[in-house]
């Protein structure tokens, strides 16, 4: 994977997983949504000495309690009811290698000592196993910021805290680091586009303006997915604010981020699509706000090439309606993440 770093912020990010991933540290990665945990996790074995082995990862915040810690430790045959047969856990399975705990912050009391002692002592047994099993993991643990919180709050434990960020990397907002914005968003476009054998796709200058504007409250997921939408909703080779989400592209912010001003046209196409979209695509509804004609609707609405907007929506990004074709919108899983075997 390639990191986009022209930010001084993701600079020091790049620095600190360079370092890391030379040793066998323990690695806390903190931030929000979206700014690119698991990547990172990914980018910290795969630059390891450890990235011929295995990498494996578990969702603290996906499994019930109990499913958990069978999940993550294995069991023995007879541990519990419907265990017929003993089974190695995720631990086991990443033997050598990385262990990805997601959402760490979410781990309960009971579970946060097992994990403890697994990390100073270096071995464990299987739930209802007597055996204990010597392991060598690195675990990189992902959380939200707000684990320092619980640590201070003492819903986490601060001594659980501190072994797993024996080194913390602190991953910023995209609106931190809005210099990585316009690389990132082209790299995006290429991915996507070449996807369907399309080259030479790229954003306009008003597109890359208008994304400019926003604050991306779901960082680089978003981003990838305003492009994702962008791309697959665009047939010319030059992606306008048309393939772009309303929020993006409503008049305000158009009027806002632009050195030149919008002419009318340009503004008359984009309240008509965020009527359009308003209205769900009913015409007769959008010509009666707009006070037009639906004639004079149509005719603009040609004019202006709006018109793909306006199928049923059936997905919700960051408040606001979007037509989602074929629809792989969220949870791109990203290869190697699980170990084949157990999952
Ligand atoms: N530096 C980056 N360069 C390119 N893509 C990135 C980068 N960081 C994150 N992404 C992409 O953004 C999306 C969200 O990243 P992810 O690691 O799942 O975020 P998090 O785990 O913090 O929610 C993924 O599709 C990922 O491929
Ligand atoms: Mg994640």
């Amino acid at each position: 994977m390639k990191v986009v770093t022209t930010s001084p912020a993701m600079q020091r990010v790049a620095e600190l997983v360079d370092r890391v991933a030379a040793t066998a540290s323990n690695v806390l990665v903190l931030g929000e949504s979206g700014t690119g945990k698991d990547a990172t996790a990914r980018l910290i074995h795969d630059r390891s000495p450890r990235r011929d082995r295995p990498f494996v990862k578990i969702d603290c915040a996906a499994l019930p309690e109990e499913l958990l810690e069978s999940e993550l430790f294995g069991y023995e045959k007879g541990a519990f009811t419907g265990a017929s047969d003993s089974k190695r856990g995720r631990l086991e399975a990443a033997d050598g290698g990385t262990l990805v705990l997601d959402e760490i912050a979410s781990l309960i009391p009971s579970s946060q000592a097992k994990l403890l002692r697994v990390i100073e002592e270096r071995r464990f047994e299987r739930l209802g196993g007597k055996q204990p099993i010597e392991i060598d993991v690195r675990i990189i643990a992902l959380a939200n910021v707000d684990i320092k919180e619980a640590v201070r709050a003492r819903a986490f434990r601060d001594d659980l805290y501190y072994r797993l960020a024996v080194v913390t990397i602190e991953l910023p907002r995209l609106v931190d680091r809005f210099e990585d914005l316009p690389q990132l968003a082209d790299d995006f476009v290429r991915q996507f586009a070449s996807r369907s054998g399309r080259n030479g796709v790229r954003l306009s200058s008003e597109a890359l303006d208008a994304l400019s504007s926003y604050d991306f409250p779901g960082n680089v997921r978003e981003l990838r997915n305003i492009i994702e939408h962008a791309v697959l909703m665009s047939s010319k080779d030059l992606i306008g604010v048309e393939g772009l989400p309303e929020y993006l592209r409503s008049a305000a912010r158009l009027m806002q981020s632009r050195k030149t001003k919008p002419s009318l046209a340009e503004l008359e196409a984009v309240y008509i699509r965020e009527v359009l979209e308003h209205t769900r695509g009913n015409k007769t509804r959008a010509a009666e706000i707009l006070g037009i004609s639906r004639k004079n609707l149509y005719e603009k609405m040609r004019r202006y090439n709006i018109g793909k907007l306006s199928a049923k929506p059936i997905a919700k990004l960051g408040g606001s309606e979007f037509v989602v074709p074929g629809s792989e919108f969220e949870a791109h899983s990203e290869p190697g993440t699980l170990d084949p075997e157990l999952s």
